[in-house]
């Protein structure tokens, strides 16, 4: 421990201004954890360094002095000091951080945290993901929290997936959640965690959402066509299903009455008839080949069926051929695996990394809100706790406002989630991307340098920054992060390096 000055008048139960000595000037730095010794009491406090600022009684830019008309006078000499707050995180007793009842008396010493052997505190056990930047103390983040969710903010680079990576290790190695991964990018998690990768293009698409991937990609105007493929897509599907199934499959779909044969009739009696969800599990344990001349044909016919106009024909006979073409029809077919199995998966081997890589972003988000879905299902099922962490990279194009179903799946989860063991760990690089009802339920943040300036005042909007400046957040480097909220066992936020995470 190395002293460094003494506490100056004014100081409350959170923090106490501190006067450095000139010779210690240099170890007085930003983020230092230090130590308060108040030996008239008898108490000891731990402290934070913030606002670290230099002072001269006469240079003062708010007074005129004689250094106004006489600049030489700075040659005969000044009477600089260096001042700081101490953001105070508790009193030291027997090993333990309690809470502080009366302020540290002006005149206590003040000591900088150089290392571990220093800090004679019992954190309690944790999750580490990295140590306290000058003083390298490890911070056990308290896993109580987890289902109270974390948020990892900050500007392209800084390093938060890399961050992320060391928590989903340390929640899987110290806990008993289990984690389900949605690699936006596919080159975040998929390459560390190759066993337990499943991929998004085995997920069995449901025929609203095959749909709407169509309407997108070709282009067509919704209110003509929306109808066209809807039924078209249905009709495909489960035609290519059908002569799989046995009777009692059959039963199950809910289709034993339908008569055989291509009318108005039989179609408008399938699509009240028949049990959407059966039907995408059955399009799951009968993988159906998708081609687009026979996609084609069927479209044809539904629009002959619905009375449509030869022109709307034309358009949608282009725009499949022109716009879509097999491969489109390929990257649908062979798919065999559901949300829900997912989800089991998670249960039977603790982490699930879905790889996004390949996906369109309508299927992206299907997959992030039918698989949140399906833990929700889960819950209803069992009513009791899931214990299951879902991880969001890239979270603004699933978290925000207009994100649609992800949006919503992921808003419950924030909302009720820990009641059920059901957290959330999202990063992004601007917190505002977040859609607030979303971000008001995050209770751990951890952030480095912003990408939005803005985003400081979102943060510091929900969280006791406890004298952090957005200064200071500019100069932080890569893996340097400030944890706040629950999971900080300080209980005020403090800046930590993460630990090394080298590529796999
Ligand atoms: N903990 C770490 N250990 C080792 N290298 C790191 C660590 N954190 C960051 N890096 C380095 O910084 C680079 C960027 O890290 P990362 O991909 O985690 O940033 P990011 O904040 O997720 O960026 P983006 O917003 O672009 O997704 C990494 O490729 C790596 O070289
Ligand atoms: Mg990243």
């Amino acid at each position: 421990m190395k002293l460094i000055g003494v506490v100056g008048s004014g100081s409350t139960i959170v923090y106490a201004p501190l006067i450095v000595y000139e010779e210690a000037e240099k170890y007085a730095k930003e983020e230092q954890l230090v130590i308060i010794e108040d030996t008239w009491r008898n108490i000891k406090f731990l402290g934070i360094l913030r606002n670290v600022k230099r002072y001269e009684p006469f240079l003062n830019i708010y007074r005129r002095t004689s250094f106004v008309d006489n600049p030489s006078l700075v040659e005969s000499g000044t009477l600089p000091h260096t001042g700081a707050y101490i953001s105070i995180i508790g009193a030291l007793r027997a090993f333990k951080l309690e809470s502080v009842e009366i302020p540290p008396n002006p005149g206590s010493r003040v000591y900088v945290v150089e290392g571990k052997e220093d800090l004679k505190v019992n954190l309690g056990r944790g999750l580490v993901v990295g140590v306290h930047k000058y003083s390298g103390v490890e911070i056990p983040l308290t896993p109580e929290s987890i289902p109270f969710h974390v948020a990892v903010v900050g500007a392209t680079g800084t390093g938060k997936s890399r961050l992320v990576k060391a928590l989903i290790d340390e929640i899987l190695n110290e806990t008993g959640y289990r984690v389900i991964v949605f690699d936006h990018a596919g080159v975040d998690y998929v390459p560390y965690y190759r066993d337990y990768v499943a991929q998004a293009s085995k997920i069995v698409l449901d025929v609203s959402v095959i749909s709407d991937l169509i309407l997108e990609r070709t282009g067509l105007d919704r209110r003509t066509y929306e109808s066209y493929i809807l039924l078209s897509t249905l009709w495909y599907a489960f035609n290519k299903v059908f002569p799989k199934l046995s009777r009692e499959e059959i039963e199950k779909l809910g289709v034993a009455e339908l008569r055989k044969g291509f009318t108005y009739n039989v179609l408008s009696k399938l699509v009240s008839l028949i049990d959407y969800g059966e039907l995408t599990r059955f399009m799951a344990k009968y993988p159906i080949e998708w081609r687009s001349s026979e996609y084609r044909d069927y479209a044809l016919k539904v629009i002959d069926l619905l009375k449509g106009r030869e022109s709307a024909k034309v358009r949608l006979g282009i725009s499949l051929d022109v716009r879509l073409g097999e491969g489109f029809f390929k990257s649908l077919s062979g798919r065999n695996v559901l949300p829900s199995d997912i989800v089991d998966l998670a249960f039977r081997q603790k982490l699930v990394v879905i790889d996004l890589s390949m996906e369109d972003p309508i299927v992206k988000k299907y997959v992030v809100s039918t698989v949140i879905n399906e833990v929700w299902k889960k819950v209803e099922e069992k009513q009791e706790s899931v214990n299951i962490v879902a991880v969001i990279d890239e979270a603004h194009n699933y978290a925000c406002r207009y994100c649609g179903e992800p949006h919503k799946a992921i808003t419950r989860t924030s909302r009720e989630g820990r009641k059920w063991g059901f957290g959330l760990i999202l990063a992004t690089q601007r917190a505002i991307d977040i859609d607030p009802e979303i971000r008001g339920n995050i209770n751990t943040w951890f952030f480095s340098k912003l990408q939005t300036p803005s985003d400081f005042n979102e943060i510091s909007a929900f969280m006791n920054l406890a004298g952090i400046s957005e200064s200071s957040l500019a100069i932080l480097e890569k893996r340097e992060f400030y944890i706040a909220g629950l999971m900080n066992p300080l209980r005020i936020p403090v800046l930590i390096k993460v630990k090394e995470v080298p590529l796999p």
